[in-house]
């Protein structure tokens, strides 16, 4: 028998493309609950190790969805429908939410909606969690950065979105992690780098930036830009190790990171400022997990007040891989009857 919860719209969102593990309730557009079990596993590898990831998911998947329904008050006879992450992401990884998934749904008779991540994540803006977000107003501009991607994206609507600029090789997290391992820091990386940045100097090492036309991004220069600095320095010191190194050099790392972060910063926002002049757009949006970088986040601040744009920066809790964003994007696909069918199967790569 079903609840008074009868007539509300309750969707239940399973996000599993990555290495965190979540779950989400939406009822009537209000976010009730959102569930992360990050996995620690991946931190003794320096990466995301996929077959790891799966059978954490696998782990996690039962606690987690409980959890997730039982925050929000409802019981799975309460759902309307189940959305999931479908791709872009780790194959192994999305096939454990995206079956958990299916079979939810089979066994309850109820609808099955696909989101794409990358979607989630520009519609993480429109989650109404009850803390008075601001949400951007269509068009707007969405600077999309993450460990997986680097994108402008023009959010025409919440089913039509354009990428108008991307990397060409490396994304911005990426660069960070990468570097950071270079560093000698745990992963992942971008949130030491923004610890340690704090305490150097911004403009201490000058890093090569990318002279791409259009709205293109590339970081694999600035990554090889960074790791020729610290080899010549071991060269002219005659040394081996970074260790050695910063015992000679005093702040190496924290100015290094600091460099590399307003070297990253730069050239992303010098872009985004491009497109949104060309386009004439004033609404800007930043998503995804390097969105989190606080430094990144303030120059959004400046640039707003700068060139008067309206500036949409996601609480924390949205930047990484979470659910609250798929099930935001799944409501709106349930609104408009927008629903997938059982047969379909995860995609590990796609576009927005
Ligand atoms: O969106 P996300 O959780 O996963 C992907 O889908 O890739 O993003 C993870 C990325 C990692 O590269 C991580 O180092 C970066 O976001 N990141 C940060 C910060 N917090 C997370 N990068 C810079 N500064 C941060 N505070």
């Amino acid at each position: 028998m079903r609840s008074i919860l009868e007539k509300k719209v309750v969707i239940l969102a399973i996000e599993s493309s990555c290495d965190d593990t979540s779950a989400a309730v939406i009822i009537d557009g209000i976010l009730r609950s959102n569930v992360i079990a990050s996995q620690k596993v991946h931190e003794e590898y320096g990466g995301v190790v996929p077959e790891l990831a799966s059978r954490a998911h696998q782990q996690n998947i039962v606690p987690v969805v409980d959890t997730a329904l039982k925050r929000a008050g409802v019981k799975a006879e309460d759902l309307s429908a189940i959305a999931f992450t479908r791709g872009p992401g780790l194959l192994g990884s999305l096939l454990v939410g995206t079956s958990f998934a299916k079979g939810m749904a089979i066994s309850l008779g109820i609808p099955l909606i696909d989101v794409n991540h990358l979607q989630g994540h520009v519609l993480a803006h429109f989650v109404e969690d009850g803390t008075g977000l601001n949400h951007p107003s269509l068009p707007f501009l969405c600077l999309l950065v993450s460990g997986g991607n680097s994108q402008i994206v023009l959010v025409k609507a919440y089913n039509d979105m354009q990428i108008i600029g991307q990397t060409i090789d490396d994304a911005a997290g990426e660069a960070f992690d990468k570097c950071a391992k270079v560093l000698g820091l745990p992963y992942p990386g971008g949130p030491w780098i923004d610890k340690l940045a704090k305490l150097g100097d911004a403009n201490k090492y000058p890093f090569a930036k990318p002279q791409l036309a259009g709205y293109d991004y590339s970081f694999s220069g600035l990554k090889t830009s960074f790791l020729y600095t610290l080899r010549d320095m071991l060269r002219e010191r005659n040394l081996e190790t970074i260790d050695q190194l910063t015992e000679q050099v005093p702040n190496l790392r924290e100015d290094m990171c600091a460099s590399l972060q307003a070297t990253i910063i730069d050239i992303l926002m010098r872009k985004l400022k491009k497109a949104a002049q060309d386009l004439g757009i004033r609404q800007v949006a930043v998503a995804g997990g390097v969105s989190a970088n606080s430094a990144l986040r303030q120059a959004f601040v400046d640039y707003g007040k700068r060139y008067h744009w309206n500036v949409f920066i996601p609480p924390f809790s949205f930047t990484t891989d979470n659910a609250a964003m798929v099930c935001q994007a799944g409501y709106f696909k349930y609104l408009d009857g927008d629903f997938c069918a059982i047969g379909e199967v995860p995609y590990a790569k796609t576009t927005i």
